[in-house]
């Protein structure tokens, strides 16, 4: 059985179009030829020399201005996948590997610095200290060189395997930001002993940048055993503290991939590793080819079944394009992507409908952060919402007001609803903007007829709900008749009939208060549906944005673990619960039902 709650969202295939300094550019990786520090260099490096005043300048850019990058949302993309473990763990021989098999681009942080420290340039020289102590080089340098990288065509053009990047929480971060996500992460798992022994037996050759290990991997010949050097950070006391700085931040750095992490044992030998390297990789890629198609179809379908019902005189003609919802929605808290991704469909939404002439609007936005009754509740993000939708407005010239309900009650029942608890003050208290918005185009007030005031353009009313013991709706309606024409919009109303505090439900004017309350329009409408009776995991979502038909989705995953919602149908009015189980059963509309099935609903749910 299937319910719905209050919340959920979106993925993205990522296309960067930063525009990298050219001097970032040049530091480029070679796919396989790992050891790059080394004084004969053959590989494909054209390193020149990079100052840091550019790295400066571009690292901002890339980090504080994420418009800047161009996301694209598209399921065809080739794979993405991060190696991650300990010093010694084997990824880059893994890599090697990879890349023979795979065809991906090889980005490895650690060859791009020693790159850079080979070169003599700026970067190298920095970074030389912090790798030669065995420390890791200082984030802004090292997330510089990778967003440089990952923003080359090939690597968008062929998919990327990133090694050894991120290593911090603030790394992880960083790519968040850019909305750099890979379809697996993948952790190479090796107990210390083993990584100590394999370092200090490590040598490479400067000539073809293979790996060797005295032990486990003798060179091929006399004459390459020569030439063979060690790292300068290979020594056991180097190793020891590059060990202890992987285990103070693994976790850190790893946490926002938990969904797709894939540990594989790395003690075995290097075949049976990259065996089940291969096999996860192989299956991830057949896996996105079929969910692409089958997802493809169903929206193909969908739209075709729209257009006929438009042609019918059934749908709206406005609805023209389709547009997906986020991903990742089981992760909570919400990236602030995601966030952002409802504030501006919100707004969307909300603007539309006040430009059409609608004066009694409603926001019905369920996602996790915004339900109080899940312990996610955030009233940050219901106050990001707020602020963001009365932004919208003023910039327009109009004058908000924002209202939350006062306290309500006497006696013992005197105060607020909980969920709205200090959300006055922190109104008063936000960022409002640096043009003086607030006192000007943003009032801050309470709901009632005596805030309507002849300056005020629009109303913004936040969470209104009825209290035990108090109903709100005589102040709303005594406001909205007060504001005439001037559009209200009410955000995450609640204004089912609560009991009196006695315990008795107020049944006079009961019929009035539900008409009152549904007088308002939707203008915006998301909703989480999950099994009846849970919370998790997500199965799909209700999505509406004025003027176009509600959107039904369902999750789907590929088996990393990566959600995605394809669109199951489309209705004009907010679809019944049976209607939402015919859809997941596959049924064509309007069959008639034969028992609820396993995506069946509680029913008064909506
Ligand atoms: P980096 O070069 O990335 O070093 P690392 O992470 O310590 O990893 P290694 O290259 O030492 O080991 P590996 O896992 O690739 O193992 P390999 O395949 O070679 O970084 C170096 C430095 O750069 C850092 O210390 C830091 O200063 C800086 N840096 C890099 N990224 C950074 C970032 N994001 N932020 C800040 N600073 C950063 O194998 C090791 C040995 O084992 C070889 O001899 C190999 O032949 C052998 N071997 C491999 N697999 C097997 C197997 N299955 N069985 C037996 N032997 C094996």
């Amino acid at each position: 059985m299937l319910h719905s709650s209050p919340s959920s969202s979106f993925h993205h295939t990522t296309t960067l179009h930063p525009s990298p300094s050219p001097s970032l550019l040049s530091a480029s990786s070679p796919s396989s030829s790992r050891h790059a520090w080394l004084p004969l260099r053959h590989f494909s490096f054209q390193t020149r020399p990079l100052r840091l005043n550019n790295l400066h300048i571009h690292n901002h850019f890339a980090l504080t201005s994420p418009k800047a990058l161009k996301v694209n949302c598209s399921t065809s993309e080739p794979l993405k996948i991060m190696i991650s473990g300990a010093p010694a763990s084997g990824k880059g021989t893994q890599c090697e590997l990879i890349v023979q098999k795979f065809g991906l681009v090889h980005i490895s942080t650690g060859d791009l610095l020693r790159a850079e420290v080979v070169a003599g340039t700026e970067i190298g020289n920095k970074a030389k200290e912090f790798m030669n102590s065995g420390r890791l080089v200082p984030d802004e340098i090292v997330t510089a060189m990778v967003a440089a990288r990952l923003s080359r065509e090939d690597a968008k053009q062929r998919g990327w395997l990133l090694d050894g990047y991120p290593r911090t929480f603030s790394q992880a971060e960083s790519l968040e930001k850019m909305q750099i996500r890979p379809d697996l992460y993948i952790v190479l798992d090796v107990p210390d002993e083993i990584l100590i022994d394999r370092c200090v037996g490590r040598r490479l050759d400067p000539v073809t940048g293979k790996i060797y290990h005295l032990k486990f991997f003798p060179p091929e010949s006399e004459e390459i055993k020569a030439r063979l050097v060690m790292r300068p950070d290979d020594t056991e006391e180097k190793v020891k503290s590059r060990l202890e700085i992987y285990k103070q931040n693994a976790e850190a750095a790893s946490s926002s991939y938990s969904n797709i992490t894939k540990k594989i044992d790395g003690s075995r030998s290097k075949e049976e590793v990259f065996k089940e390297v291969e096999s996860s990789l192989s299956q991830l890629q057949q896996s996105k080819g079929k969910i692409l198609k089958s997802g493809e179809m169903e929206i193909q379908r969908t739209l075709e079944k729209s257009i006929l019902d438009t042609k019918k005189g059934s749908g709206s003609s406005r609805q023209d394009k389709w547009r997906g919802i986020p991903t990742r929605l089981n992760n909570i808290p919400h990236s602030r992507e995601i966030r952002q991704y409802f504030y501006d469909d919100v707004i969307k939404a909300t603007q539309r409908a006040v430009n059409d002439g609608k004066t009694r609007l409603k926001v019905d936005i369920n996602i996790p952060e915004l339900n109080p009754e899940m312990d996610v509740y955030r009233i940050g993000t219901l106050m990001e919402l707020v602020r963001g939708l009365a932004l919208s407005f003023a910039d327009d010239g109009k004058r908000v007001k924002v209202c939350v309900q006062g306290s309500m009650g006497e006696g013992a029942l005197a105060g607020m609803p909980l969920q709205l608890a200090g959300s006055r003050k922190i109104l008063e208290f936000m960022d409002w903007g640096d043009y003086g918005a607030k006192g000007t185009f943003i009032n801050i007030g309470s709901i009632g007829a005596a805030e309507v005031e002849e300056q005020d353009d629009l109303y913004i009313l936040v969470a209104p709900q009825n209290a035990v013991g108090n109903c709100i709706i005589d102040d709303l309606r005594a406001m909205t008749n007060a504001a005439e024409h001037r559009p209200v919009i009410l955000i995450n109303a609640r204004l089912k009939d609560l009991p009196g505090s006695s315990g008795i439900m107020q049944t006079m004017g009961r019929d009035q208060r539900l008409k009152y309350a549904a007088s308002f329009e939707s203008c915006y409408f998301f909703r989480l549906l999950y099994y009846a009776g849970t919370q998790y995991p997500i199965m799909g979502a209700i999505r509406m944005s004025y003027p176009y038909r509600y959107e039904l989705y369902k999750r789907v995953d590929d088996p990393s673990g990566k959600e995605k919602y394809v669109i199951l149908s489309t209705f004009l009015e907010r679809p019944t619960t049976d209607e939402i189980n015919d859809a997941f059963e596959g049924k064509p509309r309007n069959e008639t039902r034969k028992g609820s099935g396993i995506w069946g609903f509680l029913s008064g749910i909506f």
